[in-house]
């Protein structure tokens, strides 16, 4: 790891990767804003400062288990008004509540905080609002973040980030924890739905286009219709060696900075609020402890102005899991002096008494204090909080509107990749008769995924009884209901996402010899974090049984998969004749698929991930020259996914011509302009996404066999042609040597697209 002078030294390096000049809040301050904060640090005593650093969960706050929730004045008093604390965060008891409720809770909690806060500092309160203000009963939900990749459509995000920021706010709430900018590089990882995918540049497009939604193209927070934006889990969360939630990491700096930086870098050169901190370890380090990863390169280099909280527990975790401090007391000395502004402690209040002891201690610097509460009470003034510190339902007319939903639909539409279309299977003619069966087939839970109405989003067929199922859809698309039949022959149990029963064979081989065409909805149920752990990537036995069932019938088999990553397929795969993969693609998937499946609208998404074939080959489609060596056999020695990264069927066809380049040899400051035709040679409009990958063929670091480094999705109508260009700064070709540097050395590349090619060269080595 560098030492903090050598990172400040490449200051320049990361910031002209990034390509966007930062708007810095301090190069140009609110003036009222700093006056005000100044006052406020000046006047504030040291037990009123620890106390905005310190956030707890509401669940503490509560008469336990009540319903409906009263506050227990008690804990309200020892929270306000004994360690004037400034942040809370969660839904009690773990479930959604009406926005109404949320202005209930929020607008006491805010009223309680007032009331003993001596200089009036606004509470702020935090909710997990992933994919849609997601904790609120009636909100638009959106597909998840993996599905919103999908769509490689950038401009939706900004909707559904508006309209997120919006209901949000209806609930009197100013804070998502989201986006998730950690890379989904690793299959088996149980959050990697909550990603982007992984594509560090796909990563970085999607998440600021998300984070504008949320804070407004001009980060205006203090506006009552947005909200500010949480990256997580920063840095380095998403590729532990095990796969397992909350489990360590190895992971060199150089390709740290070159995978896992970009999407950080892209949300702070967004100016979003604040960061969330990796709960587990790179290197042996847990980041929480990690001076050289918050102060260091967060801070200094990226110039991250906002605050940096903990995740839940997690200084705690020091002591207790990671075995780096001695005791609670030096769990928190060390993660406030390595740079976490905000403890989310989340239980107790013991972080604010052990803060205090080790300031009078002179083991916490007062000026790490008012660096940490500077930056949070910064926020909270940005938010418009001590002028407004409420909003309320009443006032969002448009929540939960028709335009709304018509956004949340049209997202999951483009999320759902066509995957396969064995001799034009799809689309289906609406007067065939199904069979629709699977554990997906008749449940929103694996439609909506975790952080839907709870945490493990097992009350999402209470939450959103009145959305589609699948099967509800497809029936209500069809001319006679009738012709389409349920029998999903397993069903998911409740709690535990692996819980399976195996339901009525007999009768399902019965029906299925009675329809036309069978649609099985096969996947996995909500999870998240280490709950969602698993020991094999490979779709359950009971559901590959299903599936070995329905063959039998003789009948076209279609998968539809509703999976949050990709559950290997291998041996049922060539039973189906066509696969939609559909992610989580929220409230409105089901009617989604149904629309795709009859043809009604035409599937445009593209995988954001590789989809594996095999549970010992997961490379990313950026993998090394050495791992595609041979031809690719059965038992998968070389790389040989089920589905490679970036494709999708359409129902349209395309095809790719005119490949132009402006140069052939370029300086290391100039642009790449390139440009083709495509063609939509089919007599139906459809939406192509086209995707310039470059290869870099010698480096110093052995170099992936290719990179993806634009991308646009466009729409062409039957027969029509459309001249596409892309601008691609050569900066953009840079890697991450072995000294730590962005640098692009010169040599040969091939610029891809589809199946054209050029070659083009770069005629001298730069550092950024
Ligand atoms: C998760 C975070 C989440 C936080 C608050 C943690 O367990 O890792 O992603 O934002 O809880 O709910």
């Amino acid at each position: 790891m560098k030492t903090l002078i050598s990172l400040l030294l490449s200051i320049s390096i990361l910031i002209g990767c990034t390509e966007s000049s930062q708007k810095t809040l301090l190069s140009n301050p609110d003036k009222a804003i700093e006056t005000k904060l100044a006052e406020l640090i000046a006047a504030m005593t040291l037990e009123e400062k620890v106390g905005q650093m310190t956030q707890i969960t509401l669940d503490v706050l509560i008469m336990p288990n009540s319903e409906p929730v009263v506050f227990d004045t008690l804990k309200i008093r020892m929270a306000f008004e004994k360690y004037k604390i400034g942040s809370v965060l969660n839904t009690p008891n773990n479930g959604a509540r009406a926005p109404e409720e949320w202005n209930r809770l929020v607008g006491m909690l805010q009223d309680y905080t007032l009331n003993y806060s001596r200089l009036k500092i606004p509470l702020l309160y935090g909710l997990d609002m992933i994919h849609g203000a997601s904790y609120v009963a009636g909100a638009t939900l959106f597909p998840q973040q993996i599905g919103m990749a999908a769509t490689w459509n950038p401009a939706l995000l900004t909707t559904a980030g508006e309209i997120s920021a919006y209901e949000t706010r209806a609930s009197g709430v100013p804070w998502t924890f989201s986006p998730v900018l950690d890379l989904g590089i690793d299959p088996r990882w149980p959050r990697q739905w909550e990603t982007f995918g992984e594509d560090p540049y796909l990563a970085s497009e999607m998440g600021k286009m998300l984070i504008k939604g949320y804070e407004g193209p001009e980060n205006e927070i203090s506006d009552k219709n947005h909200i500010a934006a949480c990256l997580k889990h920063y840095l380095g969360y998403s590729q532990p060696l095990s796969g397992k939630d909350r489990s360590p990491a190895w992971i060199p700096e150089n390709m740290l900075r070159e995978y896992h930086l970009p999407s950080f870098a892209a949300g702070v050169s967004a100016s979003a609020h604040s960061v969330m901190i990796n709960s587990s370890e790179i290197n042996g380090t847990p980041v929480h402890a990690s001076k050289t990863l918050l102060t260091g390169l967060l801070k200094t280099e990226l110039k991250f102005e906002g605050f940096a909280v903990s995740d839940w527990q997690d200084i705690e975790f020091l002591y207790q899991r990671h075995h780096v401090a001695e005791s609670v007391k030096e769990a928190v000395a060390l993660a406030v002096n390595a740079g976490v502004d905000m403890s989310m402690v989340p239980n107790n209040f013991d972080f604010a008494d052990y803060l205090v002891a080790l300031v009078n201690e002179k083991k916490v610097p007062m000026s790490r204090i008012d660096d940490a509460v500077s930056r949070i009470l910064r926020v909270k003034l940005q938010l418009g909080l001590f002028e407004t510190p409420m909003t309320y339902y009443k006032d969002y007319p448009e929540f939960g509107s028709e335009k709304s939903v018509e956004a949340a639909r049209i997202t999951a539409i483009e999320s759902i990749t066509l995957l396969k279309n064995e001799e034009g299977i799809l689309p289906v003619s609406k007067n065939s008769r199904i069979l629709v069966a699977g554990p997906a087939a008749n449940s929103m839970r694996p439609l909506t995924g975790g952080w839907s109405y709870s945490w493990q989003g097992d009350l999402a067929d209470e939450f959103a009884a009145s959305h589609q199922t699948i099967f509800e859809a497809i029936q209500a698309v069809v001319p006679k209901s009738e012709n389409v039949k349920l029998c999903q022959g397993v069903r998911y149990g409740t709690g535990d996402y692996r819980n399976e029963i195996v339901d009525n064979p007999a009768e399902f081989s019965r029906m299925a010899a009675a329809s036309d065409i069978i649609v099985l909805c096969i996947g996995e149920n909500s999870y998240t974090e280490s709950p969602g752990n698993l020991n094999d990537l490979t779709i359950s036995e009971n559901q590959q049984n299903l599936v070995k069932l329905a063959a039998k019938s003789g009948k076209p088999l279609v998968f539809v998969l509703v999976e949050g990553r990709p559950r290997i397929i291998r041996n049922i795969e060539p039973l189906a004749d066509g696969i939609l993969l559909a992610y989580l693609p929220g409230n409105y998937g089901g009617e989604a698929i149904a629309k795709i499946l009859f043809g009604d609208v035409n599937p445009s998404g593209k995988l954001p991930y590789t989809y594996p074939r095999f549970v010992n080959s997961l490379e990313p489609y950026y993998h090394k020259a050495t791992e595609q060596l041979e031809a690719a056999t059965p038992d998968g020695t070389t790389f040989n996914p089920q589905f490679e990264f970036g494709t999708g069927l359409s129902y349209s066809e395309f095809t790719y011509s005119d490949l132009r380049i402006d140069k052939i040899n370029y300086a290391a400051g100039e642009n790449i302009q390139c440009s083709l035709t495509v063609t939509n040679i089919s007599n139906i409009p459809g939406k192509e996404v086209v995707q310039v990958y470059i290869s870099d063929h010698y480096a110093s670091i052995t170099p992936p066999v290719k990179r993806l480094r634009a991308f646009e999705k466009i729409l062409l109508q039957a027969g029509e042609s459309k001249r596409i260009s892309f601008e691609i700064p050569v900066s953009r070709l840079a890697f991450v040597d072995a000294d730590n540097h962005w640098v692009v050395e010169k040599g040969t590349f091939t610029l891809q697209l589809g199946s054209l090619s050029t070659d083009f060269t770069v005629d001298e080595t730069k550092v950024y």
